[in-house]
């Protein structure tokens, strides 16, 4: 794969690596930059961190923290049945705590997890998981003990996988002859139109286009058949893929390649373009928070998210701008965040009406915490699109 980079985010730190202050000087650093492949045009980054770094029996992420995430996956949970035969065999790659799977039933939903954590838990509410990385060699042994699969589902997990070619592979092992694979990550035309750069960190070493995917599936025996364009982490991209067949794809997979080509996601220039309102950003950010502080005004962050660790990191933003940061789950609290170890309490403790500004580190939740913070009397900062008091 020759990529040609185009943005350089600086040494960074694992995204959901939350730490305590006797772990800040073995802390993990690595250079991120980002690059796009010259011939499918993925935007990838240009050299990939060992998935062992990340998803660990210490990872902090919980899918089930948010309303949003829990009524979307029983939503479309519910809408999935009529696609599927009678008690389908359903196989989850990247299990998390179970937010997808409880909508199922144990019998014949499986999962496939790596962080032990995790794992443990879905175990413990009776979905076979398997505690390993997806990979060719799990996919046949799953196969062989439960198996060909109705469903192979995957959300927020496909991107995460550095090998595009062996995770397909193992997924048209393991699908039965008309089974579905459906899978949703962050869209890059979502991030390119809104200037959402940090949807880029270690965990997300893709950012998926359709145009893509679509090589990319094609080469390993898949096809895309349908694209929903979902509201998920400010703009995600939901891909339904069968294996190579004469099913005739929905109008919705030319319409998704043919929009992406007028906003050109298969030219250098439009990366070359984003990098630059990347630099804005940075700027505009940097310079409203030390206006804030010029003020003597309380500035926080809302929500320890990954995403909040690339803006922290390359912003050069620490505990002189951002106060602490509150976050709702348990195992991100009372620690630091990655790289620029500002302290993370729950909002209990400390999101009242003594804050002046919250940066909206979880800005793709902006409506559902709008709606819970309603006696809120300080204001939210963002930075998408563009970098503004709300
Ligand atoms: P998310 O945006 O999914 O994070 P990431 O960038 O890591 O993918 O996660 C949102 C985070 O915000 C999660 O840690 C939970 C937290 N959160 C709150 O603290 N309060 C809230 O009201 C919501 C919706 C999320």
């Amino acid at each position: 794969m020759d990529k040609i980079k185009f943005l350089d985010l600086g040494k960074q730190p694992i995204a959901n690596g939350f730490l305590t202050e006797d772990e800040f000087d073995d802390e993990l650093r690595y250079d991120l930059s980002v690059g796009v492949d010259e011939d499918t045009y993925l935007v990838t980054h240009m050299d990939y961190i060992d998935p062992g770094l990340i998803f660990n029996d210490k990872y902090a992420y919980r899918g089930s923290m948010s309303r949003t995430m829990r009524s979307h996956f029983a939503e479309f949970s519910y809408s999935l049945r009529h696609y599927l035969p009678d008690n389908p065999q359903i196989l989850e790659i990247g299990s998390n705590d179970g937010v997808f799977l409880s909508n199922w039933h144990q019998t014949n939903t499986f999962a496939v997890e790596p962080c032990g954590n995790f794992a443990k838990e879905t175990n413990n509410l009776g979905y076979k998981t398997y505690n390993e990385f997806w990979n060719q060699g799990l996919s046949e042994q799953i196969a062989k003990e439960q198996g060909c699969m109705d469903l192979v589902f995957a959300a927020n997990c496909i991107c995460h996988i550095p090998d595009l070619d062996s995770t397909f592979k193992a997924v048209h092992n393991i699908l039965s002859q008309d089974g579905l694979f459906i899978f949703e990550d962050p869209s890059l035309a979502a991030m390119i139109n809104i200037n959402s750069y940090d949807q880029i960190y270690d965990e997300h070493p893709h950012i998926f286009s359709v145009t893509a995917l679509n090589s990319i599936l094609r080469r390993n025996g898949l096809s895309i058949v349908r694209v929903d364009n979902i509201n998920s982490h400010g703009g995600s991209n939901r891909i339904w893929a069968t294996k190579l067949s004469t099913v005739v794809p929905d109008a919705s997979v030319r319409a998704n390649m043919e929009f992406e080509s007028i906003i050109g996601l298969d030219s250098l220039d439009t990366f070359v373009k984003f990098t630059s309102r990347v630099h804005q950003s940075k700027a505009d950010l940097v310079e409203l928070l030390q206006r804030c502080k010029a003020h003597n005004k309380k500035v926080i962050s809302y929500g320890a998210t990954s995403k909040s660790t690339t803006i922290f990191n390359y912003c050069g933003i620490g505990t002189d701008l951002i106060q602490y940061i509150t976050d709702t789950t348990p195992e991100k609290q009372n620690k630091f965040s990655p790289g620029a170890h500002i302290p993370i309490i729950s909002p209990d403790m400390g999101f009242d009406n003594t804050v002046d500004f919250a940066f909206l580190g979880a800005w793709n939740f902006a409506d559902e915490i709008k709606d819970k913070e309603k006696d809120f009397k300080g204001r939210f900062i963002t930075h998408v699109p563009i970098v503004r008091i709300l």
